[in-house]
């Protein structure tokens, strides 16, 4: 299986648009070849309006881009695991850079992987350096090693990982495919080491960051990558479906 995460941040800007883009995707990627998993992460507020629109295809999953690290209390302003489980989410991401950006330590990071496997949720953990100066691999080891800590086997087999270097993340020039690659054998060598082989086979690790139309064939064709996390390219129709087309093209999907 692979997988190709949208991740629409704060778009579109309102209901109309969200709506179009909803119809748009589901037009465009009519032909998405069945081993693929597309999880669609939209602003929690247009979640309701995507499940009634994406959930009838059957072919998308829906995931939040966030959730609250407490399961419940008074926290103005939160959206809490259950209340997502309860509109049809099944995935939600965790530890995003841009909220990382916004003062989400590791330990609330933690915190959120915990609350979304105990509601049921499949967590999106995406972890990568702020730059390659320094010990950046000791950085990312860090960052795999705090977010696996408290998890068990079995909370291990819902995990994705998203392999984003910060650095990379909206821009035009993703990381090199190889280069992504020995990253991702670094966190994949963390989980057989926390959860052992066979569990840590199964859990899926992406790519993200400056995944475009025109750059995303070389993560395709990588036999060690198992797909990509999309942020602007997810955000048009038209860009989204090249993307999922390079997936439909390639041999292994
Ligand atoms: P980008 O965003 O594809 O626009 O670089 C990636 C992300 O949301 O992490």
């Amino acid at each position: 299986m692979k997988y190709i995460i949208a991740n629409w941040k704060m778009a579109p800007a309102n209901k109309e648009r969200a709506e179009g883009l909803f119809n748009a995707i589901i037009q465009e990627t009519r032909s998405a070849p069945s081993g693929l998993q597309i999880i669609v992460c939209p602003p929690f507020v247009w979640i309701p309006l995507a499940r009634e629109i994406l959930s009838y295809t059957g072919r998308f999953a829906l995931g939040a881009q966030d959730l609250a690290m407490n399961a419940q209390g008074a926290f103005t302003g939160e959206i809490s695991a259950s209340m997502l489980a309860s509109l049809g989410v099944t995935h939600v991401i965790v530890g995003h850079s841009e909220r990382r950006a916004l003062g989400e330590s590791n330990d609330i990071v933690l915190a959120k992987l915990k609350t979304a496997l105990g509601s049921g949720l499949s967590p999106i953990l995406c972890v990568g350096e702020q730059t390659r100066e320094g010990d950046w691999h000791t950085f990312l080891r860090t960052q795999i090693d705090s977010a696996l800590m408290a998890l068990a086997p079995n909370d291990a087999k819902k995990l994705i990982v998203a392999y984003e270097p910060v650095w990379a993340i909206g821009g035009q020039e993703p990381d090199t495919p190889d280069s992504a690659l020995t990253s991702i054998i670094l966190i994949r060598k963390i989980t057989r080491e926390r959860f052992g082989d066979s569990i840590a086979r199964t859990i899926p690790i992406l790519y993200g960051g400056s995944v475009l139309p025109e750059t995303v064939g070389p993560f395709v064709a990588q036999e060690g990558i198992d797909g990509v996390l999309v942020g602007r390219a997810s955000m048009d129709a038209g860009a989204f479906s090249l993307v999922v087309r390079a997936f439909a093209s390639s041999d292994r999907s």
